[in-house]
């Protein structure tokens, strides 16, 4: 893969659903399918081929993680957290991870964004575990070495105040799936201290972490979570809101690009 794109990409971008149109903006590209990698997580859910877009954004080397999958599709969490495992080895110390997510903060209207500042794994899964694993920074010391890179965080911020943006800071809570919460959970989730309840993120974040990487974590809350709305779940506002924030977000994950390193 290193003779193929030919140069190291700096920073990695997992895009999650609705923002694979984001590496769209990236100039000078190559593109490599995921079924060409040996070993890389081939998505099970129709219409999210995998693949990897190598290009320049913002002056930076980047490399677009499209098509990621998920816990629930029944991959082993070590296998999911394959890619970036690949993108640090082939050069990438930063990682921007996106994702949308159920809204459990009641002050978070859909279309907020928030920044991650901190995760509740309530998957109860990590891809550090196997043969030979010991306790690891991943729990123990997470003061001296934070999942998500405060200035990074609070430099990404504050391009969003100058965007304008309503981006708000939370702990994501990661969920198995596929189903969502029943009511019952969202209130427990919410008694946790969680802002946001997902799918994804948190198996490749601590993959991040545990390779040093530095991660800033991206969530846009497209639908209040079971029980905190009148009408239950619309799949048909989840896009409507996915839409209606892509330009605004694509906005911001530029900054948090040229603010990656300042
Ligand atoms: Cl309500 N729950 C989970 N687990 N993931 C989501 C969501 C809810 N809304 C978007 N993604």
């Amino acid at each position: 893969m290193r003779e193929r794109v030919g140069w190291a990409p700096e920073m990695a971008l997992i895009l999650g659903s609705g923002l694979g149109r984001l590496a769209e903006a990236a100039d000078e590209t190559t593109v490599v399918p995921a079924a060409e990698i040996p070993g890389y997580p081939e998505s099970t859910v129709e219409g999210h081929s995998g693949k990897l877009v190598f290009g320049a954004l913002e002056d930076t080397r980047v490399v677009f993680v499209q098509g990621r999958v998920h816990l629930y599709e029944g991959y082993p969490v070590q296998k999911i957290a394959m890619p970036v495992r690949l993108v640090h080895a082939l050069g990438a110390d930063r990682m921007l991870v996106t994702n949308s997510a159920g809204g459990i903060n009641r002050t978070f209207d859909p279309g907020t964004l928030m920044f991650i500042t901190s995760h509740l794994n309530m998957a109860f899964a990590s891809p550090g575990v196997g043969a030979g694993a010991g306790p690891a920074r991943q729990r123990s010391d997470e003061e001296q070495a934070p999942f998500y890179e405060p200035g990074w965080t609070s430099r990404a911020e504050q391009v969003a105040l100058d965007l304008g943006l309503d981006a708000r800071r939370g702990t994501y809570a990661w969920t198995l799936g596929p189903s969502y919460e029943t009511k019952a959970e969202v209130r427990a989730l919410e008694q946790l201290g969680a802002d946001a309840v997902g799918m994804s993120t948190v198996p490749e974040v601590i993959q991040a972490h545990q390779l040093g990487m530095a991660v800033l974590g991206l969530s846009t809350i497209t639908n209040p979570a079971a029980g905190l709305a009148p009408g239950g779940l619309d799949h048909d506002e989840v896009l409507e809101v996915s839409e209606r924030v892509r330009g605004d977000l694509m906005k911001l994950v530029r900054g948090i690009v040229r603010v990656a390193d300042a």
